[in-house]
């Protein structure tokens, strides 16, 4: 979610119906038939097939067999039984022979380049040997979506740290975000990270990058230090990710807008930055506008237009700069989760995650090429944007965002494909995309071809006839307002085995409504052996395991009363939809990214916040270190520190199964 500093506060305001989805869902009723009931706001009549009371009866609905975990919060973390953990990477953690060691009392800038950085969000494991399936080697590519000053340095709290930051803190904070490549090995029964492995590398906001694609070399992208509009340094609130075939990192910058001061309105386009969104509240983040002079609008004003976009890293080479490809349009993105076309043409599912935002893809122009990895270089500068658009009989529209096609036109101020990119939520208006319950997780399921995407929530969805009409119920996003989220499942045209990610006319349906099922007024949508720890809100993080099961991470139930927390589901058969609790982080921590060896016998996750939700307003992190004395884990002698964990059964098997 975008709310980068602190954590949300959950809405109260519902609708009025009375009528038990879950139980409508044992009576048969279709997802979609749930949904356009909850729309109109009346009974519902029935009509295709839901879970059935015959499947609710099996023993074992769920493919998943771990023992559920018990919702707890506390300052340790929860795993089931027959299970184990490790603690991996800690922020601070060293990448190099030569990287200080960690000392919050001394962090600067240089240091924190060196280790590992805070607030992890997208993992993922690529094997080693590159190509190889390896189980017990590999890359860690991981991205850090934001950083928390005031849990980060002592005697600081969420209203001074801006005041209270030496300009070193700032360098370091700075440094602490982007992206970290960590080689990590296994040895016995442990994993260790390989310091100076030969891919290890950090990327940070004085890193070097290319632009490339339509708005590259743009007029609105030229800086003092950059005339030709091709060049920025650094990358800053990478939320979630992706990994291209040919084994490059994609990371989605979310909110870069965020870490820039001044005065907005001294931004020659007005209209770009309204729809863009300004948050007074936001703005001058980490206050980094105080090191480097760029972060000020008042003295580069097209430098804020160089953020917002999704980069592209070559982990298996250090040297490589970075690329934000503008082909991908710039909004507040997500990530950008790949799949691959039958005529092996890349397709990248993307969210933009704010209230009422879009649904986007990407289609190459030309397929990968699985031969000459070199030739892949360039592959995401040429292809067809779209964005989606939902109607009421199941189908969905993807809609292309092309300079000169349809609405694009340059009366409507659309003169280049650089126009389109740049404004890319405005093109998205004119086409008529579906306004979304601020869209994050997003993956395409290898096995069945399907694609889950989480909403996860929208405080300010309105009933029908209230307000504008982008902001009312629609028909994928029916409850006004959504405080707890939905998941639904876009299918392509095309067997399961051979799904066509290229085509523009999908079909779509619910997969579960979040929120408490024994909650009338919640109007919750899962299996309805879905159990008191099983459900969930706020889904942010989706990732399919190599056995077919969705894993889902949260991001706000502590504003329901428990902990954010990772849950697993099948996605077809009798335990479609029955989500399982299977860990639980430290208290006001977020769980982000769950990632696995090839195998599926091992689990990566990143830890995010511990402690960010222990904080009232006004009050310094010294409380957390002190209190959190029986935290040994994550504690290390100053505070909870983000982490990254792994997972393993006891017997050596696949997770989950
Ligand atoms: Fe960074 Fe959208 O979560
Ligand atoms: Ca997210
Ligand atoms: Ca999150």
């Amino acid at each position: 979610m975008t709310d980068r500093l602190k954590s949300r506060a959950r809405p109260t305001r519902r609708q009025s119906f009375t009528t038990k989805y879950s139980d409508l869902m044992a009576e048969g009723y279709s997802r979609r038939t749930v949904l356009k009931g909850l729309l109109a706001g009346t009974a519902l009549a029935t009509s295709g097939l839901g879970f059935s009371r015959a499947a609710a009866a099996t023993n074992s609905p769920s493919s998943l067999t771990f023992p559920e975990l018990s919702r707890v919060t506390d300052k340790t973390d929860h795993w089931p039984e027959g299970y184990g953990r490790q603690i991996l990477l800690k922020w601070g953690d060293k990448l190099f022979t030569d990287s200080p060691d960690f000392d919050p009392a001394a962090l600067d800038g240089a240091a924190a380049e060196k280790q590992f950085g805070y607030n992890n969000d997208f993992t993922a494991f690529l094997p080693l040997p590159q190509g190889s399936a390896s189980n017990d080697h590999g890359l860690l590519v991981v991205n850090h979506e934001y950083a928390s000053p005031y849990l980060m340095f002592p005697g600081m709290t969420d209203e001074d740290y801006r005041d209270k930051l030496t300009d070193e803190q700032i360098r370091a904070v700075a440094a602490s975000t982007g992206i970290s490549v960590v080689e990590v090995k296994k040895s016995g029964a442990e994993w260790q990270v390989v310091t100076d492995g030969q891919y290890n590398r950090r990327v940070h906001m004085g890193t070097e990058m290319r632009l490339s694609g339509p708005a590259a070399g743009d007029d609105r992208l030229k800086t003092s230090i950059d005339p030709t509009g091709t060049i920025v340094f650094g990358s800053i609130s990478n939320c979630s990710g992706g990994i291209t075939p040919w084994g490059t990192m994609l990371s989605g910058e979310e909110g870069g807008m965020d870490i820039f001061a001044g005065d907005y309105t001294t931004l020659p386009d007005q209209e770009l930055v309204e729809r863009q969104g300004w948050d007074e509240e936001e703005n001058d983040g980490y206050a980094l506008g105080r090191v480097d002079a760029r972060l000020k609008f008042e003295n580069e004003p097209n430098e804020w237009l160089k953020f917002d976009w999704v980069v592209e890293v070559d982990p298996f080479d250090p040297t490589a700069k970075p690329v934000k490809r503008t082909a991908l349009g710039r909004f507040t993105h997500e990530g950008a989760q790949v799949a691959v076309a039958p005529d092996g043409r890349v397709v990248l599912y993307m969210g933009d995650d704010d209230d009422f935002e879009y649904l986007y893809k990407f289609v190459t122009s030309k397929p990968w090429n699985p031969t000459d990895r070199a030739a892949n270089k360039d592959l995401l500068d040429e292809g067809t944007l779209y964005t989606a658009r939902f109607d009421a009989d199941g189908k969905l529209s993807w809609l292309p965002l092309v300079q000169g096609q349809g609405p694009l036109t340059p009366e409507n101020g659309f003169h280049t494909q650089a126009d389109v990119v740049l404004r890319t939520r405005m093109a998205a208006d004119l086409l008529g995309a579906t306004p979304m319950d601020a869209p994050e997780g997003f993956v395409p399921h290898p096995k069945t071809g399907r694609v889950y995407i989480a909403m996860t929530e929208n405080e300010d969805r309105l009933p029908a006839g209230e307000g504008d009409a982008g902001e009312q119920v629609n028909v994928a996003n029916t409850r006004a307002p959504n405080p707890d989220g939905h998941i639904l499942e876009i299918t392509p045209p095309g067997a399961p085995d051979a799904p066509d990610h290229a085509a523009t006319d999908y079909t779509w349906d619910a997969f579960i409504l979040c929120g408490d099922p024994t909650d009338p007024a919640a109007h919750a949508l899962c299996h309805p052996e879905t159990s008191a720890n099983g459900w969930f809100t706020d889904p942010d993080n989706l990732s399919v395991d190599p056995a077919g099961r969705l894993w889902v991470t949260t991001d706000g139930p502590p504003d329901a009363g428990f902990n954010d927390a990772l849950y697993a589901t099948d996605t077809e058969g009798n335990g479609k939809a029955l989500p399982k609790l299977f860990y639980l982080p430290p208290v006001g921590s977020e769980v982000c990214s769950p990632a696995f060896t090839p195998d599926g016998k091992t689990m990566f996750l990143s830890i995010q916040h511990p402690g960010e939700l222990r904080l009232e307003d006004g009050e310094d992190s010294t409380s957390i270190a002190d209190a959190g004395t029986n935290w040994p884990d994550f504690i290390d002698g100053h505070g909870p520190r983000p982490s990254l964990v792994v997972i393993t059964k006891d017997d050596g098997g696949v997770i989950g199964s």
